[in-house]
């Protein structure tokens, strides 16, 4: 097995900011993640290197832990040989010396040798750092290593730590972009396999094999799993059984996790047939509008929060053209009445992560000490609200989904009657949902399309299908 690296000083370069950002406080605990058994031990699903061990330490293996003290500078990497048993069934690896150097660490120790650092220096009173874990075998061991409960976990969590690993990975470096635009370019043609193999009679799932076949050929996989339907309402929706009918839409949400790990986040939402019904291009350029004006907006120093309340504001505007909405487009943004057609947020950060660094906290990826987030249906979706920077790597993608559950429950309740007109909302009840979604790099002076460039106009995509 050939491991996958950018050359070792990258990472000796990160750590040294890390280590620069915690100063003489202590030691840093960075877990790495080992396989997860899918049904029974030895039936592992793809390993998954964590992001941010990946991100100072390199090496995609699993079973390995690190530390780096920030008193004395030392880094160490824990891990194990591998037995006969292991090269026998799964292949040999460098040794753990090996890789360690291949990341410019000369320290290492076997994995277990990890437990008597982070004692001697909680017994010498020195803090332990550690990032919330997220994969419960991490959370045992830490619990067990620190000797403290599992609930009590989240008390030792560093937050010093957290908003130093974020205030890193959170500037795309060039090296990164050119991953990034690698992968985005990947979803890219996923997307257009998908695109050109829908026609009426397919399944859902014949769909989602061609976005993985494309992966595949390109050395990726899927970042998270596939989002591949004609009932683009369920924004998160995984099932893959539906048959493919003339006039519905498919809304395809699928993205390239590549060799580096780097992702990308892409949604087209397309008809089944060679063409939009006019309702279904309506609504299409409702959405396109918003998107439009919200990648107009993106610079340094503006809020994603002011952009995708610009966004809903947006669809407002254009869901009263079809008399779909009525009143005030402000009024109602302000009263939430968008929410019965966007419920979620405009986008979120984008990185090795699909939501990048989720697992690290909303409260300080999208959001600042100054800027929390809002707990309102709607608002309590947006991942992202903070001020834009340079070097920031986002999505942008509004949509307008047609809840029936969620008309009954407010119609019945009357909810924002000024704004929304219900009877003509009652007659789209099987609309389905639309989203478009593209990846950006926020640059000194505005934004940059990251990827190929993927067909969106209503005429690009109708041409797409011929
Ligand atoms: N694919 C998940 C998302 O768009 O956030
Ligand atoms: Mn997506
Ligand atoms: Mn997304």
């Amino acid at each position: 097995m050939k491991l996958q690296l950018f050359n070792k000083q990258v990472y000796v370069d990160r750590r040294a900011a890390l280590k620069q950002a915690i100063g003489q406080d202590g030691l840093i605990l960075l877990l790495g993640n080992e396989d997860s058994s899918m049904n029974y031990k030895d039936n592992c699903y793809p390993f998954r290197q964590d992001s941010s061990f990946l991100y100072y330490f390199g090496l995609d293996v699993p079973m390995l832990a690190a530390i780096i003290d920030a008193d004395s500078g030392e880094e160490v990497i824990f891990g194990d040989e591998l037995s006969m048993d292991d090269i026998i069934w799964t292949g040999t690896l460098p040794s753990v010396k090996e890789m360690a150097s291949l990341v410019g660490i000369t320290e290492t120790r076997a994995y277990l040798q990890v437990v008597h650092y982070i004692h001697k220096a909680i017994t010498s009173g020195r803090t332990v750092h550690i990032l919330p874990p997220y994969r419960p075998e991490n959370k045992i061991k830490l619990a067990t290593w620190l000797n403290v409960s599992l609930d009590d976990v989240a008390d030792h969590v560093s937050i010093k730590l957290i908003k130093a690993v974020i205030a890193q990975r959170v500037i795309k470096t060039p090296l990164e972009i050119e991953q990034m635009q690698n992968a985005v370019s990947i979803s890219v043609d996923m997307q257009l396999a998908v695109i050109k193999h829908t026609r009426p009679g397919r399944k859902e799932y014949e769909l989602v094999a061609k976005a993985e076949e494309a992966a595949m050929a390109a050395n990726a996989r899927l970042g998270y799993p596939a989002i591949i339907t004609t009932h683009g309402q369920t924004l998160h929706t995984h099932y893959h059984g539906n048959t493919l009918q003339e006039g519905r839409m498919v809304l395809s949400d699928i993205g390239a996790e590549n060799a580096m790990h780097y992702g990308g986040d892409l949604t087209r939402t397309f008809p089944v047939g060679r063409s939009f019904t006019t309702r279904q291009k309506e609504l299409y350029e409702v959405v396109l509008n918003a998107m439009d004006h919200a990648i107009c907006m993106l610079k340094p120093g503006v809020r994603y929060k002011d952009i995708h309340l610009a966004a809903c504001q947006k669809l407002v505007e254009g869901l009263k053209q079809v008399n779909l909405m009525k009143g005030n487009a402000a009024e109602a943004v302000a009263e939430g009445a968008h929410t019965m057609f966007f419920q979620c947020g405009l986008g979120h950060m984008l990185g090795m992560d699909t939501h990048d660094m989720e697992d690290l906290g909303e409260p300080y990826v999208g959001y600042t000490d100054t800027l929390k987030k809002e707990t309102v249906f709607g608002l309590k979706s947006l991942r992202l609200g903070r001020g834009l920077e340079a070097g920031f790597v986002l999505t942008v993608e509004p949509g307008i989904y047609i809840i029936p559950e969620l008309i009954d429950r407010w119609a019945a309740e009357k909810k924002c009657a000024d704004f929304i007109n219900y009877d003509v909302l009652n007659t789209y009840r099987d609309f389905g949902g639309i989203r478009i979604e593209d990846n950006f790099l926020i640059t000194e002076r505005g934004s940059h399309l990251l990827g190929k460039y993927l067909p969106k106009s209503l005429m690009e995509i109708e041409g797409l299908k011929e």
